[in-house]
């Protein structure tokens, strides 16, 4: 299948209008009634190059660390992270990005202008009391982890933001949406946004929705990793060699996203474009839906995000 004029066209036009948009969805006016405004604490960010404080240096962690350096948002040697002292993977990852790591999570804390809680989230009850002095910018990327609690446990007016990366942006194609806390203002969102938008795709959400992200975008790349070693699997039952045939799976999702995000063309139409009448597409759709395809995907969305709800509920008894 050779990809038409028209589509080609709509690919260039969607880049431009994205490059020339700077698209927000909640505003500082809007969000910052008097009192926030007054209690705000106001912070002093250098932008140019930013001095961040990784709390938890795991896979997660390195990844962003890359992707910030990679895009000149900060450099190796103002990045430093707490890693555990077994964890020695993960100290020589930050050791070969030229950024420092230590044991303790007040040094990171002292040193950071923007603080990032990457700790797995039944921990991060643990590492919130060591945050109670701290009057610094903390973006949260704890999945669960909602931002009221967050604020409690900091000075009153610190400013606060909960983003849900997912792991995609280890090669800078994540798809990252954060939501601002009542006293992170336009700045704060500004920051976030730039340094996720440096590992992949980033846009602003009410916290509300926050949870359905995490179970389509945070878990989905599980997901979509099944369907490709299925798809494989597949190939090689029809005699394809097995590396065949996880490069040419896993360059087909690729392929079929970055038609759809490029496009803006709604996916069952790219669908039909590919099942000719008669066909063999038409019969492996037929076979899809005759075994639960969509409603096996709708239905995982919804379980992880129920499942995340319940952690959120956990987490606010405590
Ligand atoms: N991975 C994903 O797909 C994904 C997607 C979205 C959001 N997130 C969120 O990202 C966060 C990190 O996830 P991850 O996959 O990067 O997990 P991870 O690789 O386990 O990273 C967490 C790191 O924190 C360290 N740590 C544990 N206790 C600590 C403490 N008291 N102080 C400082 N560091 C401590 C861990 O060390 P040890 O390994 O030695 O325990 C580990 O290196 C989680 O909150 C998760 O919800 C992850």
């Amino acid at each position: 299948m050779t990809v038409g004029l028209k589509t080609m066209s709509l690919i260039k036009s969607s880049r431009r209008v994205r490059r020339s948009l700077n698209v927000r969805n909640v505003s500082d006016q809007l969000l910052a009634d008097g009192e926030v405004k007054k209690t705000r604490i106001s912070l002093n960010i250098n932008t140019n190059m930013l001095k961040i404080g990784f709390l938890g240096g795991g896979k997660m962690a390195q990844a962003l660390a890359k992707g910030f350096i990679r895009a000149g948002l900060s450099k190796g040697d103002m990045i430093l992270a707490s890693c555990l002292p077994n964890d020695t993977g993960s100290v020589e990852t930050f050791k070969a990005m030229g950024s420092k790591s230590v044991f303790t999570n007040n040094t990171v804390i002292d040193y950071g202008d923007i603080l990032i809680l990457s700790v797995k989230p039944q921990v991060v009850p643990q590492v919130l009391p060591e945050l109670k002095n701290s009057k610094k910018l903390l973006i949260s990327i704890a999945m669960g982890i909602p931002l009221a609690l967050l604020e409690k446990a900091l000075p009153q007016g610190t400013p606060v933001i909960r983003v849900m990366p997912n792991t995609p942006a280890l090669v800078g194609c994540g798809a990252t949406v954060y939501t601002r806390g009542k006293h992170a203002g336009d700045k704060e969102a500004e920051i976030a946004e730039k340094l996720f938008s440096a590992v992949g795709f980033c846009e602003e959400i009410q916290e509300n929705l926050i949870d359905s992200v995490t179970g389509l975008a945070g878990s989905g790349p599980a997901y979509i990793c099944m369907v490709i070693e299925a798809l494989a699997d597949g190939g090689v039952k029809m005699g394809l060699a097995r590396s065949t045939a996880y490069k040419l799976a896993a360059q087909t999702v690729l392929g079929a996203g970055t038609m759809i995000r490029e496009t803006n063309l709604h996916p069952g139409q790219l669908k039909d474009d590919v099942s000719s009448p008669a066909g063999s597409t038409i019969s492996a759709i037929h076979y899809l839906e005759q075994h639960g395809l969509r409603s096996a995907l709708i239905g995982a969305v919804e379980a992880a995000t129920l499942r995340c709800r319940q952690v959120t509920a956990e987490f606010e008894k405590k």
